[in-house]
């Protein structure tokens, strides 16, 4: 029998989208925040550039939309960009009344104003930012506001495996969801009247990322078995500037050190991206991605180069004294030598669909932050618009929730999780060898560039690992690395299809078969057969 914990709202997620969710709800609800890992532990701890909002006295919310629209090559809905940029400046002012210290100047007159860093695709400087490390800012300051509050419960290293749901007059409810307590490796359960996913991308599901280990998917691969759809999966976004360093692992060069004059350079210095766009180094990513992705098949280089040594030495120390540490301490000095760079997979822009409350298909479940597709970043996220969406639709699924969750409902009793014919697993080898094939077939086959014959070796392979895995789950206990391989060959599937749908080349999928625009422009949307 496993043990059953009850709350108003269950948030599966502890990043920017969850967290900030669970500080609007806590003055009247119980919340339950859930994290598979260290509560920190999440792309929202690694953010670096910033969030975009209009602060600057020369810049509007119409040039926030239009950059926005721009970036998202046409796939964008422009009444969700404009709802995210007319929000934007209140959402950043309550994290700034939480305590996030964004970087600060003194002005012309005198006046302290917000330091605004520019990057790519931004037609003005608009990136609220705390140095190099704005993420690190936002999520510290988060979970001491959390872990402070009477009525936040968090539960640490807990694996959300699945959603429970119960049909109620034909239509599906969500009454909660099954988590691994990884500290007792225990099955239990959660009724909860609101469930939301905040579990963030997928980027894991690709050999090389930008993204922390808990990026895989989970809460997409969750909502489609349970019956959601899910849209425009194809377009997973490749930073371009990804540290090339064999002992650096997954370290990120910000966007904002081209927004401040870094350069691209080939290995024998020349620069290349005038020739791949007029925007040159701060054209939007898919762009610059493709063009190093170019350059370096062309040339069988192992990376490019970004350089900002041209700059003022201290000024390149107080900007980014994160990543000057971090290159340092790998024997590179970036305020004289250029530093190595790859693009990888950095951000999933499809997801879950959700409505501008943050409801999804399923009653009383709803999806807010990376997991989720809103219409905000179409066929390319705009840079710093991510952990802006987390917050606004934070906000707008909390004011949805206020209005409806049922405060005199009673706990149900949810069913129990069957463990009975499961053992050990005996065969952990299967699973670190499906791992790997996995995330290198969907980098060389699913990557920046793919054709027709890619897709399709891909899709084979999909099929058979998800026969093996799911022999595997049904007869195995759960171990964090089968939930995640599990979850992870679910979204390299709701990948490759939609990948296979999109006849043309936009924005971040670029295909050899189809190189062209469509004349009609749509979103992928997958419907699932439960
Ligand atoms: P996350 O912050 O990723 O949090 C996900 C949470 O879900 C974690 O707590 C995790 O433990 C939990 N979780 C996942 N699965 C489960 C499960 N099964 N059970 C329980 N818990 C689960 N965006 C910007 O706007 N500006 C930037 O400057 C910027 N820089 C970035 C730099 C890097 C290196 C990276 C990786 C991303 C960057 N992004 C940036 C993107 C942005 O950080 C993310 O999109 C955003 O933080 C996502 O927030 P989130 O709350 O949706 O998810
Ligand atoms: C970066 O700092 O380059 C990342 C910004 C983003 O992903 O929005």
């Amino acid at each position: 029998m496993n043990r059953q914990h009850n709350c108003d709202v269950l948030i599966i997620g502890s990043g920017a989208a969850g967290l900030s969710l669970a500080l609007r709800l806590a003055e009247n609800s119980d919340v339950i925040v859930l994290s598979k890992g260290a509560i920190n532990e999440g792309s929202t701890y690694y953010a670096q550039g910033g969030v975009a909002a209009v602060f600057d006295e020369h810049d509007n919310v119409d040039d926030h939309v239009s950059d926005t629209l721009i970036a998202g090559a046409g796939l964008c809905d422009e009444a969700v960009v404009r709802y995210t940029a007319e929000n934007a400046h209140d959402c950043l002012e309550w994290l700034i009344n939480q305590g996030v210290d964004f970087d600060q100047e003194e002005s012309t007159d005198n006046t302290t104003k917000y330091h605004l860093t520019r990057e790519g695709g931004h037609s003005h400087r608009r990136i609220l930012h705390a140095a190099d490390a704005t993420g690190k800012a936002i999520q510290t300051t988060l979970v001491e506001q959390v872990t402070q509050h009477s009525r936040i419960r968090v539960f640490e290293r807990f694996n959300a495996i699945d959603l429970i749901c119960k049909n109620i007059n034909h239509k599906k409810h969500c009454v909660g969801a099954y988590i691994w307590n990884r500290n007792n490796e225990k099955v239990e359960s959660i009724h909860a009247k609101k469930t939301i996913l905040a579990t963030g991308g997928a980027s894991k599901v690709y050999q090389y990322t930008s993204n922390p280990d808990i990026a895989s998917g989970d809460g997409i691969a969750m909502a489609w078995r349970a019956g959601c759809r899910v849209a425009n999966m194809e377009f997973n976004q490749f930073h371009p500037t990804c540290l090339f360093h064999p002992d650096a692992g997954t370290f990120l060069l910000t966007e904002a050190l081209r927004g401040e004059g870094a350069i691209l350079r080939r290995p024998d210095g020349s620069r290349f991206m005038p020739e791949f766009d007029e925007r040159a180094e701060l054209a939007p990513r898919d762009i610059v991605a493709r063009a190093i992705d170019y350059e370096m098949k062309r040339l069988g280089a192992d990376c490019m180069y970004l350089d900002i040594s041209h700059k003022n030495s201290d000024f390149i120390k107080q900007h980014f004294p994160t990543i000057y540490q971090r290159t340092k301490q790998l024997g590179i000095d970036m305020t004289k030598q250029p530093l190595p760079i790859v693009p990888a997979a950095h951000y999933t822009c499809g997801g879950v669909m959700i409505n501008q409350q943050g409801q999804t298909d399923i009653a009383n479940l709803y999806a807010i932050g990376e997991v989720s597709y809103t219409g905000l970043h179409g066929a390319n996220r705009l840079a710093s618009n991510s952990i802006l969406e987390c917050l606004v639709f934070a906000r707008a699924a909390a004011q949805h929730i206020e209005k409806t969750l049922d405060h005199n409902k009673k706990y149900l009793k949810l069913p129990f999780w069957d463990e009975s014919r499961v053992t050990d697993s005996d065969e952990e080898v299967i699973i670190q060898h499906n791992w790997h094939e996995l995330r290198l077939f969907m980098w060389d086959y699913v990557g920046i560039v793919r054709t027709n014959k890619r897709l399709e070796r891909a899709l084979h392979r999909v099929e058979l690992l998800q026969r093996e895995i799911d022999d595997y789950y049904c007869n195995f206990k759960v171990s964090n690395n089968l939930l995640e391989l599990r979850n992870l060959v679910q979204v390299a599937e709701l990948i490759i299809k939609s990948a296979m749908s999109r006849k043309e080349s936009r924005g971040l999928h670029y295909t050899l078969d189809y190189p062209d625009l469509a004349d009609t422009i749509k979103t992928t949307i997958l419907t699932p057969t439960v």
